[in-house]
């Protein structure tokens, strides 16, 4: 594609585009921020989040209008299609205006031959709209814009709650704020937010979380830098709170960035001894500037999980482990969706392998009655429920604690938090007790 004309769809064709070459869209959207206008970048956003969101919906109503698709070099013009039928099918955009906007947009792209190709698909888009979405809905993975084996692997797991999930997966999430409560009630925080003109609520079951009608940028948030309030999704709350820290214990947060459940921990309790370790530099940079803004501190490891040295890291006795896994994060498609763009079904089992491996070396790095609390941003049981089932089975000495359901529901040994239902992505969380061996 040509170099960014600035127009913010051409931008978020650029975006789409390098999702499809594998690239995660956190990562293009804020690389490519500069070659749009301030003003612009909120549209951006929106058009290549929603874009992703419904990728291979847009894509099915598009190739079913094309009468054969677009070379390689043409791509983008392709992408040009998705995201007009992105703003006909989901925006407050008059027709009219994504048409013709889309058409002009063949022009910055120095193809003008493609203006009435792309006038003509997206007019009939238009025009037969109820008749073309019919058709494509035929099939439920199209209609909820999900890979086949991605849609499998969801109704199999969760047959009662498929629906539910799948159309969860589709919405925007809302932003949820966690309020450091032991420096600030709740309701003094949402009192705050009401004097700025922010309008929030209190999360119905986590007790540290404030739901925002509308997302704001972080420095309109009271007291956002002095680390009083930090963005972090209800359900993730909980790893805090299931940890079940009291003042000066050690604990190891083994995948720990960038970091919002490090510092959720560290303003937990008093005088804890925290190492937070991630096998990612430049991913853990980002938790020492997640808790330089709240004035706490961790000593921050870059290693794997897996390869722990003989001695642990920093304190080696570990009252605590929070493992965060690597996972799929199908659970968090809502704010993420290029997930289902970037994720091959063959992934899954390498990322099994990974978190098994990663929770077996850790084990005995657990304390006598320590307690060890494997969370993933996952949907899919391979990951959760068998994963710690599996677990158990290798593990004697692994005792299962019972956890409060919060917003969630049984998972086997675990709980699950469904994408959507009561405000929070889908987790999932177990909490194994180190107990005395059967073996010993
Ligand atoms: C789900 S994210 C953690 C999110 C983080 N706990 C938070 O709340 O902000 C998983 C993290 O695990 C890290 N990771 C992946 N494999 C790892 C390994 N073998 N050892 C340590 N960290 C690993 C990744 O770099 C990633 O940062």
């Amino acid at each position: 594609m040509g170099r960014a004309s600035g127009d913010p769809r051409l931008a978020a064709v650029s975006n789409v585009l390098a999702v499809t070459d594998g690239r995660s869209l956190d990562a293009v959207v804020a690389a490519n921020a500069h070659s749009v206008d301030e003003r612009d970048r909120a549209l951006v956003a929106e058009l290549s989040y929603g874009v992703c969101r419904w990728y291979r919906r847009l894509d099915a109503l598009i190739g079913g209008l094309l009468q054969r698709p677009f070379k390689a070099r043409d791509r983008d013009l392709h992408m040009l299609l998705l995201v007009g039928a992105y703003q006909l099918l989901h925006s407050r955009v008059p027709g009219h205006a994504a048409v013709s906007t889309a058409v002009d947009a063949c022009r910055l792209l120095g193809k003008g031959w493609a203006s009435k190709l792309v006038n003509g698909v997206l007019r009939r888009l238009q025009r037969e709209q109820a008749q073309l979405e019919a058709d494509v809905d035929r099939v439920p993975a199209v209609r909820y814009a999900q890979p086949d084996w991605l849609y499998e692997q969801i109704v199999s797991g969760w047959p009662a709650q498929a629906a539910t999930i799948l159309q969860a997966l589709q919405q925007r999430p809302p932003m949820v704020l966690r309020v450091d409560t032991a420096r600030i009630a709740r309701a003094d925080y949402l009192a705050g937010l009401a004097q700025h003109g922010i309008v929030a609520r209190a999360h119905a079951t986590v007790d540290s979380a404030v739901v925002l009608d509308r997302a704001v940028a972080v420095e309109q948030l009271p007291d956002f830098d002095r680390g009083l309030v930090s963005v972090q999704d209800a359900g993730a709350q909980l790893a805090a709170a299931w940890l079940d820290l009291q003042p000066g214990q050690c604990v190891l947060d083994a995948c720990a960035a960038p970091g919002g459940k490090t510092l959720a921990i560290l303003q937990r309790a008093t005088g804890l001894d925290v190492t937070a370790l991630d096998i990612d530099a430049e991913r853990l940079q980002r938790v020492a500037q997640n808790l330089a803004r709240a004035e706490v501190h961790a000593d921050l490891v870059v290693a794997d999980a897996a390869l722990p040295p003989a001695e642990g890291w920093g304190a080696g006795n570990y009252a605590r482990i929070l493992v965060d896994a690597p996972c799929s994060a199908t659970g968090v498609m809502r704010r993420h969706p290029d997930i289902r763009l970037l994720r091959r079904a063959s992934d899954v089992e390498a990322l099994v392998a990974r978190q098994a491996a990663i929770l077996d070396a850790l084990w005995p790095l657990l304390a006598p009655r320590g307690r060890l609390l494997y969370v993933t941003c996952s949907l899919l049981p391979a990951e959760n429920a068998r994963q710690i089932d599996a677990f158990v089975e290798r593990h004697a000495d692994a005792l299962v604690a019972e956890l409060p359901i919060g917003p969630g529901l049984r998972a086997g040994k675990g709980v699950q938090l469904l994408p959507g239902v009561d405000d929070t992505d889908g987790f999932f969380y177990a909490a194994l007790i180190k107990g005395a061996s059967n073996n010993a």
